[in-house]
């Protein structure tokens, strides 16, 4: 028994999971039971019911998720939602035009009648959580196969959703926590007519672009303000001109006091996928190949973007939001595999799991219960490394050519055509949603760059996969073609009527059932069929049984992990559902000898200006704002213009536009990034060097206020000076 507790401690200490780490993004019902105290502790002023409370209006009333992938806040008393420009930016995007160009002079309603709609864009706000396990788990017995289980749950699960729904106004889904052993209800409520108020120009919003983009020190004005309308009767409802601003029943005062270094932070928004509790097998797959093939194949594609983008301003914007969306990932992916190589994060899993070992052999029901998880890990990993490979390859690659990705939407009018026993209304249908997506596909199509990515990625398909993973116009490659990928691409995109938008509208718009021969000979729709064959006979069958099989192991291996660390607090997997962060503002040590500050001013924007990279030209006002020193009551008290500031804030993707808070719940910030060499928190969280990236809501006010003169916005949010 001592020998355990002594490895238990040990364990603790080896994991870094201490008082005061930053680590966790904790379920809001449960700060009270596993947080408040420390949150106390460490500065915070207000309690766990003034965050999340079902008894009155609380925190959470005021963080909605935006869209489908953000966070976004309530600070006005008339629904004012400010999120990051990123998140905005496909709506900012979609109002632009070259003589209204949003996205690069930025965007300012005057008042209400100037606001912009934006049909299909939601926020949408958590009612309350409630823990049903014991529901879902109803009937499920250990005799039960994985898919007698599942089975089992997905009726429990759909039963308890329509249930609720049957009686309620709001709509619930249910969630797995802890890898399938607890299952929560989240019920929400959406607002469905939201409307663009204000974006600043891209030379602000996205300043520093993708150079800066993951990295700290970071000078971006990453903000966009939206406003939400509902019907005459305050409920939620589709755009109509009738409809009027929300008068939330919380919204967040601001602080204009700032933050330093050593102040508690708290961050409250939707971390979408994490992955903290996996066996080093896992991590090692992702770090070692997963995230290597995926960036090999990225790096490719962003060499030729940039290649024409240099060539040619117009393919530069055409190409701007894909190749920011390229770049994203690989980018943070290289982070990631930095960070995990830093901070050995394998070698702590492999460390871990010997003490997992260790406890799992101490008695005979732990060994007969635990004993075969990680050799099991080990042999389903292993078997499942050639069909991930394959797998990031047909997706980043063969889906990464536009024209096969593109193709692959005909497919669906394909089959529907050739089916025996044909219906009609759902040919016409996919023929019309085909039509309806040419203008948005040609819109930013280079046909030259394209030809040019396809023959490079096909030529690193070939080389880097083996058959049977490799589709089968590539046996016509190596025979007819002599491997020459750049003769083939010429074939396909001269044989092909894909790339052309006038015959092929020409061609939908008068289309039967039997033009399908056209089509199905088509050879860039030959080439997309066979990767998608590839995908379902070879790839997914095999490769989702295996995830199955491991979505199983990691059931009982997350189950075990908490039995073995009894004293040790828990925190779910980011899922998509509202989280609290917490840690302090903090600079970390990037590399021996170098220091980083908490936080960033106006002074960097002035010292990055380069009026020769794209991604740093700074807008003429802010040069004069900057040089009269016109800062108002946003200053720091240090008399600078704070622009960012980074905290120990376990944060990831989908916590973008998250509030941040101080001590006493008033809004300091907005989050919109991580630090770069922290990246690999989503599967090795370390203190010292991961971060959150905030921007500081004074810079925001006086983006708001001084530059884009709408001030009068301020009158209807809560200031608070101290
Ligand atoms: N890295 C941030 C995130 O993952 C910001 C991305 C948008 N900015 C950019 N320069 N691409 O979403
Ligand atoms: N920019 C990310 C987002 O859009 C947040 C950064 C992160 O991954 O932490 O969600």
């Amino acid at each position: 028994m001592k020998l355990i507790k002594v490895l238990l401690v040990s364990l603790i200490l080896l994991t870094g999971k201490g008082l005061f780490a930053g680590e966790g993004m904790w379920i809001p019902q449960l700060l009270q039971q596993l947080n408040e105290k420390e949150m106390q502790a460490m500065g915070m002023q207000i309690t766990a019911d003034d965050i999340y409370s079902l008894n009155h209006s609380s925190m959470k009333d005021a963080v909605m998720l935006f869209g489908r992938g953000c966070t976004s806040e309530v600070i006005s008393r008339e629904g004012l939602l400010l999120t990051n420009h990123h998140c905005g930016f496909s709506a900012i995007q979609k109002h632009s035009s070259v003589e209204h160009d949003y996205l690069k002079d930025g965007f300012w309603a005057m008042n209400k009648k100037e606001e912009l709609p934006n049909p299909g864009l939601t926020a949408t706000v958590m009612i309350k959580m409630e823990n049903v396990t014991r529901a879902v788990l109803n009937g499920v017995n250990p005799e039960m196969t994985e898919a007698q289980r599942s089975q089992k749950i997905k009726e429990n699960t759909a039963k308890l959703v329509k249930d609720f729904e049957a009686t309620n106004q709001y709509q619930a889904v249910i969630k797995s926590f802890f890898k399938g052993n607890q299952y929560y209800m989240i019920v929400t409520q959406t607002f469905k007519d939201i409307r663009l108020v204000g974006a600043p120009p891209s030379a602000i919003g996205k300043f520093g672009g993708d150079t800066d983009n993951w990295m700290w020190p970071r000078h971006t004005g990453d903000f966009s303000l939206f406003r939400i309308y509902v019907d005459r009767n305050g409920n939620p409802a589709p755009y109509s001109k009738d409809n009027v601003p929300y008068q939330p029943k919380y919204y967040f005062p601001i602080s204009l006091k700032g933050v330093n270094t050593g102040d508690f932070t708290f961050v409250f928004g939707y971390p979408a996928r994490t992955n903290e509790y996996l066996p080093s097998y896992a991590v090692e797959q992702i770090i070692n190949k997963e995230n290597p093939d995926r960036i090999s194949i990225r790096q490719i594609r962003l060499n030729l973007f940039k290649k024409y983008a240099d060539k040619d301003q117009k393919v530069r914007i055409m190409y701007a939001s894909k190749q920011a969306h390229v770049a994203n990932a690989w980018k943070k992916m290289i982070g990631q595999n930095l960070g995990v190589k830093r901070v050995h994060g394998i070698e702590k899993k492999q460390a871990f799991e010997k003490q997992f070992e260790n406890w799992t052999n101490s008695t005979p029901e732990l060994q007969k219960k635990y004993a075969g998880l990680l050799p099991a890990f080990k042999t389903t990993y292993n078997d499942l490394a050639p069909y991930n490979h394959a797998y990031n390859f047909l997706r980043e690659a063969g889906m990464g050519m536009e024209l096969t990705a593109f193709a692959s939407r005909f497919i669906r009018l394909i089959d529907l055509s050739q089916s025996e026993n044909r219906d009609d209304v759902a040919m016409q249908k996919a023929v019309k949603s085909l039509k309806m997506y040419l203008p948005v596909f040609f819109k930013d199509y280079y046909k030259p760059l394209d030809k040019e990515v396809m023959a490079a990625l096909l030529k690193k398909y070939d080389q880097d996969v083996d058959f049977p993973f490799k589709p089968d116009f590539f046996n016509r490659i190596h025979s007819r073609y002599k491997n020459n990928y750049i003769a083939f691409t010429d074939a396909v995109f001269k044989k092909s009527i894909l790339d052309d938008r006038d015959k092929l509208e020409t061609f939908l718009a008068n289309y039967q059932a039997k033009d399908i021969k056209k089509l199905a000979k088509d050879p860039a729709i030959q080439m997309a069929r066979d990767f998608v064959d590839l995908q379902k006979n070879v790839i997914s069958a095999k490769r989702n049984s295996l995830r199955f099989k491991n979505d199983s192991l990691m059931r009982l291996y997350m189950a075990a992990q908490m039995e073995m660390q009894k004293d040790k607090r828990f925190y779910p997997d980011a899922n998509f559902t509202l989280r609290v962060s917490y840690g302090k503002a903090a600079g970390y040590e990037p590399a021996d000898a170098v220091e980083y500050k908490a936080f960033s001013t106006m002074k960097g924007i002035m010292e990055k200006e380069n009026p020769a990279i794209y991604d740093y030209a700074v807008p003429e006002k802010l040069k004069e704002i900057y040089r009269t020193r016109d800062f108002g009551r946003y200053a720091d008290k240090d008399g600078s213009m704070h622009v960012c500031f980074v905290a120990r804030n376990h944060t990831s993707g989908g916590n973008s536009g998250s509030p941040v808070f101080n001590g006493k719940g008033e809004l300091i910030g907005v989050n919109f990034d991580r630090d770069w060499e922290g990246t690999m928190s989503d599967f090795v969280y370390d203190p010292s060097i991961c971060r959150n990236i905030s921007l500081d809501i004074r810079y925001f006010l006086l983006i708001v206020d001084k530059l884009a003169g709408a001030g009068y916005l301020l009158d209807e949010m809560k200031l608070v000076e101290d």
